[in-house]
């Protein structure tokens, strides 16, 4: 059985006071899942706040970014060992925000995805087109490149210890979801051109939806064979739409 995922993304939202407010209600509301996982991905400065407060819960903890080089003259960056110090698990890398805002490219990601593994930290690699790729019918090659990029850096054994997102940028904080069967597509071509290298890391991977997933469309999208979770932004910050999103990720 695959392991079943939801992440939450807050991207660049909350402070102390509502992050507590919204964690305590997380906390209070969801009872344990009985299968699968539950991630919060927060801003670096909250990463001790939010490291006691999901002390003794269920629900752990990840990081947005991650700088792909493990010291050095790199003012603003926050290593992989420093996310280790804060008890990270995960760290999402290449996020559409991060390609598109920052000009990170599949290069400098696929370094990042290594870097997270090395300090023994999950990377959520986000991969998805826009929409004038998914318009000119390039959505397959432009997944093939920026997975096979991770691929032939780290191989692709090292899938057994990440998790893929697949992510259309046109449905990131839109509003404008992709229907189940347009995530199912793009999940099992992921699933089939990794299986073409080695199947039985294929059928273990981790592969999540993310792109305005909110809780009353998350379980349709569930419900396909290849989605294993999602990956969450807006929804992330209202506790009782994650809690419902975490819960339908286990029927
Ligand atoms: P959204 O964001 O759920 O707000 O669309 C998803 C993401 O960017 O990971």
């Amino acid at each position: 059985m695959r392991k079943k995922l939801v992440a939450g993304n807050w991207k660049m939202h909350g402070n102390k006071e509502q992050n507590q407010e919204l964690l305590n209600a997380i906390i209070a509301g969801m009872p344990r899942m009985r299968s699968g996982e539950c991630v919060v991905c927060v801003p670096y400065p909250y990463l001790s706040q939010v490291q006691l407060l999901l002390q003794n819960t269920f629900i752990k903890l990840g990081a947005q970014n991650v700088n792909q080089f493990a010291k050095g003259a790199y003012t603003g960056e926050v290593s992989a060992e420093m996310l280790n110090d804060f008890g990270c698990h995960y760290v999402i890398v290449g996020h559409s925000e991060r390609r598109a805002v920052y000009g990170e490219n599949d290069q400098t990601v696929a370094l990042k995805y290594a870097a997270a593994q090395k300090s023994n930290m999950v990377p959520i690699l986000c991969v998805g087109e826009t929409s004038e790729q998914r318009e000119a019918d390039v959505t397959e090659q432009v997944i093939f490149k920026q997975l096979n990029a991770v691929i032939e850096n780290s191989g692709v054994s090292s899938l057994v210890n990440a998790v893929i997102a697949y992510e259309p940028v046109w449905a990131i904080g839109t509003g404008k979801t992709a229907t189940p069967q347009q995530a199912q597509d793009v999940h099992s071509y992921i699933r089939k051109s990794i299986a073409m290298l080695d199947p039985e890391v294929a059928s273990a991977l981790t592969i999540l939806y993310g792109g305005s997933v909110k809780a009353d469309n998350a379980s349709q999208l569930f419900a396909m064979p290849d989605i294993d979770g999602g990956l969450i932004g807006g929804a992330s910050l209202i506790a009782t739409d994650f809690i419902s999103i975490c819960q339908s990720v286990q029927n």
